[in-house]
């Protein structure tokens, strides 16, 4: 039994996909979230500039004794997932593989749509990886770099004007191009999920993938044996690098629990 908290993070609201999953399949896990939204959005970034705040962002989950990390960003999870399990003596998952892995198990036309931020789509990892699993597997992919701003502005409701056009905009070549599945390859987008339903119909299902590695990472404490006492519950911390009343705001509405005054803010460039 390891009673030790799990580490999870994102640019900044994204991540708390991963935190709903895990509530839901890890109830009695201790979880530490990090979101760096005073430097969000990372998806229009260079590869460098991402992997150095990635780094930041374990040091300082690091300060706290850890059993594991979910990197619940598909930005860094495309491009510094290697090097981050390279550098830390801990395990730490990914969002790539777990959801390629589901969107394959969904796919009957084997036509898989993909949008991710603009790094995740340059970076070729999610391609890279349905191909390897399923060399016949057809991929488009397109970058929506207007999603994450407008999600983190807390426009992520039916009804907003702003958010159903640019997401009209991006969604419906995908939807023309007749994929049966949609991979929301960053994390942030689930918490678009009925804006991008309504667009792509019922016909087309989601994988969400912050939701997909909290499944990964449940199989990893078992086979290591890393998981807490089953009975008890678990509980979160929250850590921003900015203001927290914004992230509280909007998180609380999306796990769907009083957040307000639970975040606490740090300062990021101290890691
Ligand atoms: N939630 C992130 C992702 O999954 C972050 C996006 C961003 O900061 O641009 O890609």
């Amino acid at each position: 039994m390891d009673m030790r908290p799990i580490g999870v993070f994102d640019s900044g609201l994204g991540g708390l996909t991963a935190v709903r999953s895990l509530r839901q399949i890890l109830p009695e896990e201790d979880l530490i979230y990090f979101g760096d939204t005073a430097r969000v959005p990372y998806g229009g970034r260079a590869r460098e500039t991402i992997l150095k705040y990635a780094r930041q962002d374990v040091r300082f989950l690091r300060s706290f004794d850890l059993k594991a990390i979910i990197i619940a960003c598909g930005t860094v999870s495309t491009t510094s997932l290697e090097t981050l399990q390279k550098e830390n003596d801990l395990p730490i998952v990914g969002v790539v593989e777990p959801t390629c892995r589901r969107a394959l198990a969904v796919t009957k036309n084997r036509k898989v749509g993909m949008i991710a931020t603009q790094a995740s789509v340059r970076s070729g990892a999610y391609e890279e990886t349905l191909l390897r699993l399923d060399p016949k597997v057809e991929m488009i992919s397109r970058p929506c770099p207007l999603f994450v701003p407008l999600v983190e502005n807390g426009r992520i409701h039916r009804g907003d004007v702003v958010i159903e056009t640019v997401a009209r905009e991006y969604l419906e070549p995908m939807k023309e191009a007749g994929v049966d599945t949609l991979i929301l390859g960053c994390t942030h987008y689930p918490l678009l999920t009925e804006i991008i339903a309504d667009i792509m119909g019922p016909e087309v299902e989601l994988v969400s993938a912050g939701e997909e590695s909290a499944f990964e990472l449940k199989r990893l404490l078992k086979i290591r044996g890393l998981r807490t006492d089953e009975d008890r519950k678990g509980g979160a911390e929250f850590y921003v690098s900015d203001r927290p009343e914004d992230f509280e705001c909007t998180a609380s509405v999306f796990l769907g629990e009083d957040l307000h005054r639970a975040a606490r803010r740090i300062d990021i460039d101290k890691y």
